[in-house]
């Protein structure tokens, strides 16, 4: 099965209902606080969110008056759930939502100031290719979310594919160590301006050049 055909799987109506519950009740998971901390003022920005989920970055850019969000996800679950939730708060008119594997698809997307992909990298096998592709259409920050290097998250993302392969579901999750995706982002002309950190993930920003 390939990847996205897996997270498509994965990412299902239950997983979706169940994360707009939560989102509802509590607000933002932790690493999209982070993100949304670390992006600051977004006032008339662009942005495309890739892996969005039910959209808890997107909807905070947008209550912060960025200008458009381009949302891409693999999930069409979570892509009606975001949309969904942008309904209810208001914000449709400035969203646009694509299904489907950023890597392949990004060409074919308008550039936006700001990329940010919050959980994302870890459920993709080549990083290079979503970073070399998040490069290209950014044209200000990238922002990511990822599992940081410790012992316990690496143990975590073990854990789990076993229990996948157990289940006998297809889609995995990646331990990607951090230096290489700096290394990726300085290649493609980003330097890293700020960072963050939670028991198991890193939260990163870049900036062009
Ligand atoms: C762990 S969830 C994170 C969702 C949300 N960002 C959050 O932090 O709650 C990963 C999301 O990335 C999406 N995804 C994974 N690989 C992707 C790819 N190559 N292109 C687009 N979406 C992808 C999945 O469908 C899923 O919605």
């Amino acid at each position: 099965m390939a990847c996205c055909a897996a997270a498509d799987d994965f990412f299902s109506t239950t997983h979706a209902k169940r994360d707009l519950s939560w989102y509802r009740r509590f607000g933002p998971l932790p690493t999209a606080r982070k993100i949304l901390h670390a992006l600051g003022e977004v006032q008339d920005r662009t942005f495309i969110d890739v892996g969005a989920g039910i959209g808890a970055v997107t909807h905070g850019v947008l209550l912060l008056d960025a200008k458009h969000v381009t949302v891409v996800d693999a999930s069409h679950a979570y892509l009606q759930t975001l949309l969904e939730e942008a309904r209810r708060q208001g914000y449709t008119e400035r969203i646009n939502t694509y299904h489907g594997d950023f890597a392949e698809i990004a060409p074919a997307l308008p550039k936006a100031d700001v990329i940010t992909m919050d959980r994302v990298v870890c459920c993709y096998g080549n990083v290079t290719g979503l970073l070399n592709q998040a490069c290209t259409r950014a044209t200000w920050r990238i922002c990511l979310s990822f599992p940081r290097r410790a012992w316990w998250s690496q143990a975590a993302i073990w854990s789990f594919n076993l229990i996948q392969r157990v289940r006998q579901h297809a889609f995995r999750v990646y331990y990607h160590a951090p230096e290489y995706i700096d290394q990726c982002l300085v290649d493609n002309g980003f330097v890293p301006v700020k960072s963050d950190k939670s028991i198991l993930w890193s939260v990163r920003l870049y900036e062009r050049r």
